[in-house]
């Protein structure tokens, strides 16, 4: 379908939950796999100290494809979880908004990054981790994927969402839509070591005697680390801990409806085949129609920058930043934008989704724009 200026100009228009009558937008994240869309901020969070957890895919809505999780906080002096590690989920942050400092360590290798707007760390099974809130107005995304819903050391098939109500002081929910109450007291943001140690049916294995190394240089350590300095490469298997600045990692150009430039966090390399991430940026659709895609394995797009269209169901969604829309695997949709430059993070179940088919029709590219013509 080709949209004209003035059906996009009328689509611009529309307010954020501009469905009034839509089936797809929700404002609590439903506990079955169907199509939906959520708006940023929308679903009820979960407290821990300072930090509020929301959950826009859970294992419910995603038939334990993948959890989404969005934690607010502001910037606090202790780590925003004790270090632990998990033996069957892989777990992945992102940077949304502000700064936050992530540490792993894996077979004697400790290594630490600042992540700021844009930046990924990946963590493998068993990789000792944990993080802490450096600004003030935080947003972090993770990404869980479970080793298999059928592992025995779930307790029950919402495996995260059952750990943060495990760990959480409360539920929240704010009528202006804060991202975070700017009143908490600012003194345990995380849950103590006793509690940490008793949550091994949760896949949360505690390491109390890791020490978070003190000695990053420019956001990185160990020193000779390349960290927003040069190229970061993904790791070469499903096991290795590693980090990619924005814009430092792997790039490749896609010329399918228009120009899209696809940087993948994690490809079935680094997920053993379960899962692929990555930024996925457009232009603004023009002169072309917009082509129907499908794919076995769910899939969600979480909105960076811009404005993504979304065709599915009969309806055409509009998402603005931090909105997150979630495709059942086997659904016929269409995504687009209608503005100069859209930014998405994209997650796929699976090896075969959207972003590992585009690369696979893509060429490498070494820039994070598009051609000027
Ligand atoms: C939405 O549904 C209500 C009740 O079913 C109806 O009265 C209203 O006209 C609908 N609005 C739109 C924009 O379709
Ligand atoms: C993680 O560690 C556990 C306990 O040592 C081990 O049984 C498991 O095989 C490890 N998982 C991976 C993926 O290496
Ligand atoms: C991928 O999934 C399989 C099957 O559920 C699991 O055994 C394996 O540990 C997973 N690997 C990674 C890297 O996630
Ligand atoms: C939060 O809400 C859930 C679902 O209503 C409830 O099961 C849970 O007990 C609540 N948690 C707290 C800490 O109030
Ligand atoms: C970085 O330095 C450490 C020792 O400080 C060394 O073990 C490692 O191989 C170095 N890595 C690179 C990529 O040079
Ligand atoms: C994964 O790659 C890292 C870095 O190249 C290497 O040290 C490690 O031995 C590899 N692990 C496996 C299981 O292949
Ligand atoms: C788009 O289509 C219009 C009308 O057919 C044409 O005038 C214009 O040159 C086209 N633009 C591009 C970039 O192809
Ligand atoms: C989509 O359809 C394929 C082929 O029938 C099937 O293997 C796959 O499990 C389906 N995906 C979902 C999420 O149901």
């Amino acid at each position: 379908m080709h949209y004209s200026r003035g059906i996009a100009a009328i689509v611009a228009a529309l307010p954020a939950t501009q469905a009034l009558n839509s089936s797809i937008w929700v404002d609590q994240v439903p506990n079955y796999v169907r199509p939906y869309a959520i708006p940023h901020y929308s679903a009820t969070g979960l407290v821990i100290g300072q930090q509020i957890y929301r959950f826009p895919v859970t294992g419910p809505s995603s038939d334990n494809a993948f959890t989404l999780i969005s934690t607010n906080a502001p910037g606090s002096t202790s780590l925003g979880v004790l270090p632990h590690l998990h033996e069957v989920h892989y777990e992945n942050f992102f940077n949304f908004r502000g700064r936050f400092q992530l540490w792993t360590e894996k077979d004697g290798d400790e290594e630490t990054r600042i992540l700021t707007q844009g930046d990924y760390g990946g963590v493998p099974h068993n990789t000792t981790h944990t993080f802490q809130i450096l600004d003030p107005d935080t947003e972090m995304v993770g990404v869980i994927q479970p080793g298999g819903f059928e592992s025995i050391i779930f307790a029950s098939a919402d495996f995260e969402r059952d750990l943060f109500y495990a760990l959480a002081s409360a539920n929240y929910s704010s009528p202006t839509f804060s991202p975070y109450d700017p009143s908490a007291v600012a003194d345990d943001s995380s849950p103590p070591a006793s509690v940490i140690a008793s949550l091994q049916q949760f896949d949360v294995y505690a390491e109390l005697d890791y020490t978070p190394r003190t000695d990053a240089v420019n956001g990185a350590a160990p020193a000779n680390s390349t960290w927003h300095t040069g190229a970061n490469a993904l790791a070469t298997n499903d096991s290795t801990p590693y980090f990619v600045a924005k814009d430092y990692g792997p790039k490749y150009l896609s010329t399918e409806n228009g120009y899209q430039v696809i940087q993948p966090f994690v490809t079935p390399v680094q997920s053993a085949g379960n899962f692929s991430l990555s930024t996925i940026t457009m232009d603004k659709l023009s002169n072309v129609t917009a082509s129907e895609q499908n794919f076995a394995g769910h899939a969600a797009f979480e909105v960076l920058e811009g404005q993504l269209m979304v065709s599915m169901e009969g309806e055409l969604l509009s998402l603005l930043q931090g909105d997150v829309v979630f495709i059942p695997g086997n659904t016929t949709y269409t995504y687009y934008s209608l503005v100069a430059y859209t930014k998405v993070l994209h997650i796929a179940q699976g090896a075969e989704g959207l972003d590992t088919t585009l690369i696979a029709g893509a060429t490498s590219w070494d820039s994070p724009v598009w051609p000027t013509s």
